[in-house]
């Protein structure tokens, strides 16, 4: 299979792009279509953070490069962004937030993509360290072939908290 990125940093850049664009799109939207975007850019950060909790971060925590400060911190990032994501998928979610919590989302996925891609950030940890990021990139592709394929089938299952306990109600 011809690979279209060069490595997985840049396949991971590159989504962080396609995110990018659709919160910029999500700004003039009309409720209909801030819908069907809310949806669609929910699942991409959904897949994309899998493929980065499952291939990159472990990776990264396993060589010198890779700093556990920045790597939790990331994690922790992506549970935020998960409590949102979450909601916004979830068939419950008031329709009255939906914008509003779409555009914290946007805000918080803005930082932290500043995060991942700056100097002596995650992308540039791996970019230094010998990571075979090529190889990566194979398997973070037909991995997202699979989840893709799940989406289609119907819905990704909740994602998963690195850290994050969701609050217990008392009732
Ligand atoms: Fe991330
Ligand atoms: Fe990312």
């Amino acid at each position: 299979m011809p690979l279209f990125h060069d490595d997985a940093i840049s396949k991971l850049k590159d989504d962080h792009d396609k995110v990018e664009a659709i919160f910029k799109q999500l700004k003039d939207a009309t409720p209909a279509q801030t819908r069907k975007l809310g949806v669609q850019v929910a699942n991409l950060i959904k897949i994309h953070m899998a493929l980065e909790e499952e291939y990159l971060y472990p990776a990264l925590r396993k060589v010198p490069e890779g700093e556990d400060d920045k790597l939790t911190e990331g994690l922790v990032e992506h549970d935020t962004g998960k409590l949102l994501i979450n909601d916004v998928l979830s068939p419950k979610t008031d329709k009255d937030s939906f914008a509003a919590k779409l555009q914290v989302l946007g805000e918080q996925m803005t930082h932290h993509h500043k995060e991942e891609e700056e100097r002596g950030g995650v992308f540039a940890q791996a970019r230094k360290s010998d990571l075979d990021l090529v190889a990566m990139l194979k398997k973070m592709a037909a991995r997202e072939k699979d989840l893709k394929a799940e989406l289609k089938d119907g819905d990704l299952p909740i994602s998963e908290m690195n850290f994050a306990e969701p609050a217990k109600s008392e009732a």
